[in-house]
Formats: structure tokens, sequence, C-alpha cells
């Protein structure tokens, strides 16, 4: 099995961090959400202990795709993507990246900064960033809500651009992020 990219393909390496770091994101808003407004009874504890597991678990596996990167350069753009495009399309992953370390980090600060003790899955605790202080969890409560609408208008742009570029362009762009799809087109930029 391919598992690093080429200049044609993603490899599975790449679509499993993908994939996985993509339902895991929509999983993480489902149950934040949930959790704060959940009323107080044991079933909004166990919201916040999967949101916030499952959002370390997110910030391992970003860690993880980065260094994978590095090491893994992205397949060619296809040659129908403008250098605009290419640019846009840079920065918006970049961006991704960004809040996809931040926001967790600012989930892991805030819970340190309440001073409750947490065990992730119950298994093992999360090590305290700082000490208690009730200053930071307000200014980390809003810091998490912004990274979140931010996500989530990084991944308006990023949906929309996949299927622009699949029903209007149509070119490989999207069909090679897909499972099990490999492309054998040689049409790409040098
Ligand atoms: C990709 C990862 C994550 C996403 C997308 C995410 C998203 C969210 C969202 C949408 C909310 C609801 C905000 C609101 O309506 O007030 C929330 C709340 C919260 N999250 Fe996360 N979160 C992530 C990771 C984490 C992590 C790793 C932790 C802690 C270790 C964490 C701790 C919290 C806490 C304590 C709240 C409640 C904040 C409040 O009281 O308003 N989150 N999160
Ligand atoms: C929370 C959800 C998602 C996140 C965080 C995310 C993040 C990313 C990132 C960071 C990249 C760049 C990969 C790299 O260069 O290392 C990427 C590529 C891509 N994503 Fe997503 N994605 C998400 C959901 C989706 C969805 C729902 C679609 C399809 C509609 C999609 C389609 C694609 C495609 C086609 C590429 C390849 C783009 C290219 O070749 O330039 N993604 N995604």
């Amino acid at each position: 099995m391919p598992f690093r990219n080429d200049s044609l393909n993603w490899g599975v390496t790449a679509k499993t961090f993908h994939w996985s770091i993509a339902t895991l994101v929509f999983v993480e808003f489902a149950l934040g959400w949930l959790a704060v407004v959940w009323p107080l009874t044991p079933t909004k504890l166990y919201l916040f202990i999967w949101h916030k597991s499952l959002g370390m678990v997110v910030l391992l596996l970003v860690v993880m795709r980065l260094i994978w990167r590095l090491f893994n350069p992205r397949p060619l753009f296809p040659v129908s993507v403008a250098r605009w495009e290419r640019v846009t399309a840079e920065t918006v992953h970049g961006l991704f990246y960004a809040v996809l370390i931040l926001l967790p980090f600012s989930g892991w600060l805030l819970n340190s900064a309440t001073g409750v003790p947490f065990k992730i899955f119950g298994w093992f605790k999360l090590p305290e960033l700082v000490a208690p202080s009730r200053p930071l969890m307000g200014i980390m409560i809003d810091a998490h809500i912004l990274l979140g609408w931010a996500l989530i208008s990084l991944l308006a742009i990023h949906i929309l651009a996949a299927l622009r570029h699949h029903w209007f362009r149509q070119d490989v762009t999207l069909k090679r992020m897909l499972p099990f799809v490999r492309i054998r087109e040689s049409n790409l930029h040098v």
C-alpha cells in the first residue's frame, strides 16, 4: 500500500490523518456544545470527559500529522489551479494547522486554570500547565470559543473550495483526497 504521498496522489497516511482528524473535529463540536448546554447531571460530566479526551487525541494526531508532512511533501497542484489559488489553499491549510493546535491547547489551558483535576478517558492525569486562575479561565473560555469560530470559517472556505474543484473545475483535487481513490493523470504543476 502506498503510505507516502507522491507527485500525483495523497498517500494512505495523509488521507488517514485527514479524515480521522476531520471526523473527530465534527464530533468535538457536537460534544463541546452539548456539554455546555446539558443540565447538571452525570451525563454532563461524561460529555466533558469525552470532549476533553478526544480533544487531546486531536492535538496528538495533528502534531503527528505535521511531523509526517515535514518528511513527506504534498502532491503537486493540477495545472488548471492558478497561482493565487495555490497561495490561498496553502494559507488556509497553514491556518488550519495553527488553529487545530491552538484550539485544543486553549482547552488544555482552560482545564488547568479551572484547577479541576482531569484524567484522559479516566486513565491518566492531564498535566497542569498553570496554577488555578479565575482571570485566565475567562480569557481561555473566550479564546476557545473564538478559535472554534475561526475553525468553522476555515471549514466553510475549505469545503466550498473542494466542491468548486470537483463540480465546476472538474479537476482531481477532491477525488484524490478520497479513501481508496488513486488517480493516474499527469496534468500537474512541476
Ligand atoms: C479540536 C478540539 C476541540 C474543539 C473543536 C472544541 C470545541 C469546543 C466547543 C464548540 C465548545 C463549546 C463552546 C461554547 O458553546 O461555550 C467547547 C467547550 C469546552 N471545551 Fe473544547 N474543543 C476542543 C478541544 C478541547 C480540549 C482538548 C479541552 C480540554 C482539555 C477542551 C475543553 C473545553 C471546555 C472546558 C469547554 C467548556 C467551556 C465553557 O465553559 O464555555 N476542549 N469546546
Ligand atoms: C474538520 C474538517 C477538516 C479539516 C480540519 C481539514 C483540513 C485539511 C488540511 C489541513 C489540508 C491540507 C493537507 C496538507 O497539505 O497537509 C486538507 C486538504 C484537503 N481537504 Fe480537508 N479538512 C477537513 C474536511 C474536509 C472535507 C469535509 C472535505 C471535502 C469536502 C475536505 C477536502 C480536502 C481536500 C480535497 C484536500 C486536498 C486539497 C489540496 O490538494 O490542496 N476536507 N484538509
